[in-house]
């Protein structure tokens, strides 16, 4: 694909998430996604299990993990042979992150819903809060970046160590920051706003996707990162299975 067919894609992608997410949609199979929540069972089929807030939140830094081991391989590929790593899939990524991770997880709901919550609450948990935040400011700049040197064709040698590099600080920053809000904030925040307003938060959150995506954005960002890591050969879990250690 050319350089201004791909920057197109990218552009309408960032100007409408719910076309990002939902260009993934075609396919009929839905091979390995969540039930949508949003239908009606079909006839004989069981109905859809309800998603609370606080797992909302969780499987979504599922999908961003996800796109955290792309990032990691990515970065291992680029120093082995830069050219084995195609622009347009680390863009992919990064779109994905942005739409998905930044604009929609971050934004409309950790920082609206979750954040303020824990930071007025006792305990350590609101020691993080301005952390996180800083966190996401700084995950969005190497997010544009991103952005930015995946636009072209190929990425240019004397930028391939410092993409490395820039990747896999992303990783261990986001790695950290999602086990602590996994550990330490959510279960602060759930405690903090107590179960009645939990479950009209839950309500809330898929409203929020709903309007945000159009239709179920976790089933959608689910397939589009299914799709990133199978175009890089990165989709068959066994090839991560560590060898058996030294005797
Ligand atoms: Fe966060
Ligand atoms: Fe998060």
């Amino acid at each position: 694909m050319d350089s201004k067919r791909r920057q197109l894609i990218a552009g309408i992608s960032l100007a409408s998430a719910g076309v990002l997410l939902n260009a993934c949609r075609t396919s009929p199979s839905g091979s390995g996604s969540a039930t949508n929540k949003s239908d009606e069972p079909a006839p004989g089929e069981a109905a859809p299990a309800e998603v609370t807030a606080a797992e909302d939140l969780m499987r979504e830094h599922g999908i961003l993990r996800r796109a955290l081991l792309v990032y990691q391989e990515s970065a291992v590929r680029l120093r082995q042979d830069a050219s084995s790593v195609p622009p347009d899939a680390l863009e992919k990524a990064a779109n994905l992150f942005r739409v998905f991770g930044e604009d929609y997880h971050e934004r409309k709901l950790e920082e609206v819903y979750i954040l303020p919550v824990v930071k007025k609450s006792p305990g350590v948990a609101a020691g993080y809060v301005d952390i996180l935040f800083e966190q996401h400011t700084r995950g969005r700049e190497i997010t544009d970046y991103l952005l930015s040197i995946t636009k072209a064709d190929r990425i240019p040698s004397n930028s391939v160590e410092t993409l490395a590099k820039t990747l896999e600080s992303f990783v261990r920053m986001y790695e950290h920051h999602a086990a602590i809000e996994d550990t330490v904030i959510f279960p602060a925040w759930k405690s903090a706003v107590g179960q009645g307003e939990l479950d009209e938060l839950g309500e809330k959150f898929e409203e929020i996707e709903h309007e945000q995506f159009g239709d179920d954005g976790f089933e959608a960002a689910l397939k589009r990162m299914e799709e990133i890591e199978t175009s890089l050969g990165l989709s068959n879990l066994d090839m991560f299975t560590a060898p058996k250690p030294p005797k």
